[in-house]
């Protein structure tokens, strides 16, 4: 039988620069006390260096996960880079990254489901491992989203954040690693959430630019009544397909878009807050960093054998769960 693909390490490039409420409250007309109740976020990173991009931040947090691992950039096979915010359309971030690390034996690309880029993406990744055709897998979640927010929006610009957190996935060596993931799509929801000038349909123009629509365009509330059904339903299914009840929980790690969302699935589980990775205070919403920026503020606590239960829901609308059980 075919191996099972595990995370073997995390780690994370949080920018320098925080921007809190307090700041925002000074251009735009709210409030931390609003922003507080409403999402559950306090302050930001915000990568202010016009000169680097989401691939910089992939390749400080793949870096340090090399070092901490004690690979060298040639022991990667395969990158993947899960970003809504890649350095250019084309080429591939991953590429540009392994560039930037010196990973000459890896090939790479990127993968784009929204906020559910990253769990997307690990899920890709674990099945070269099973296969057997890969050993070690760098996935790399990385977005700039101060590059695609408009920061005279108060309705959007006090959500995200900029970030990018690594893993390396290997196989696994007992019964450990990633057993069982399910993720969902539905195109239908695009009008709630996307950005819509820069791709095929409405390429670059003048007129994109002064009507804005190359940055986030959200309608929150039809995306919050979708996100708090549909991100508790795919954990509440990853538990029963996999016989787990709340006490054999050790950890949920959800998407960091909104305190509410997460507070409605931890309930539907039957967890305590106590077991949910919880930073959105600290970061907002980091789009595809948010799952491994959890995995990396946590790893301290972690266990071999733990359950945990890693859930996901954006744009698309995209949303799923994956079950892991800790490698160490
Ligand atoms: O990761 C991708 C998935 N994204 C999400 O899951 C985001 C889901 N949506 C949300 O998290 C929430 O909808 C938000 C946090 C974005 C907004 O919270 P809400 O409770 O849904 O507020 P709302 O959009 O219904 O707005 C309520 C009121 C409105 O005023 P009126 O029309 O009732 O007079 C807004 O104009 O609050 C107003 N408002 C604000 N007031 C102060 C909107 N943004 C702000 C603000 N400060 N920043």
């Amino acid at each position: 039988m075919n191996k099972k693909a595990a995370i073997t390490g995390v780690s994370a490039y949080r920018p320098e620069y925080i921007l809190t409420n307090k700041e925002i409250e000074q251009t735009l007309d709210t409030t931390d006390e609003w922003i507080m109740s409403r999402c559950g976020v306090s302050e930001r990173r915000i990568l202010k260096d016009k000169n680097k991009g989401t691939a910089f931040m992939a390749a400080e947090a793949a870096k340090s996960l090399l070092d901490k691992k004690g690979l060298t950039p040639l022991d990667i096979e395969l990158i993947i880079v899960a970003t809504v915010t890649p350095e250019h359309p084309y080429p591939a971030t991953a590429n540009i990254v392994a560039d930037m690390i010196g990973a000459t034996n890896a090939w790479g690309f990127d993968i784009q489901a929204a906020c559910s880029s990253f769990l997307s993406a690990v899920q890709t990744a674990s099945k070269f491992i099973e296969s057997g055709t890969h050993k070690k897998v760098l996935v790399i979640g990385s977005d700039k989203m101060s590059s695609i927010v408009d920061y005279t929006c108060r309705k959007t610009s006090i959500l995200f954040g900029d970030a990018a957190g690594a893993v390396l996935l290997e196989p696994s060596i007992d019964e450990t690693g990633i057993l069982d993931a399910k993720l969902y799509a539905d195109g239908s929801g695009k009008k709630y959430l996307y950005q819509p000038a820069g791709g095929s349909l409405i390429p670059a123009s003048i007129e994109s630019v002064t009507n804005k629509q190359h940055f986030v365009q959200m309608d929150g509330q039809a995306v919050f009544k979708v996100a708090v059904i549909k991100m508790a339903d795919a954990a509440e299914e990853m538990m029963q397909r996999n016989n787990l009840l709340a006490d054999d929980i050790a950890f949920l790690t959800p998407h960091q878009a909104n305190k509410r969302i997460i507070e409605a699935t931890a309930n539907r589980m039957g967890i305590s807050m106590d077991k949910v990775m919880l930073n959105i205070h600290k970061y907002g919403n980091t789009t595809s960093a948010t799952i491994p920026l959890c995995l990396v503020e946590w790893e301290d606590q972690l266990k071999k054998g733990d359950n945990i239960i890693l859930t996901t829901f954006g744009a698309g609308f995209t949303w799923g769960a994956m079950y892991v059980k800790w490698s160490y």
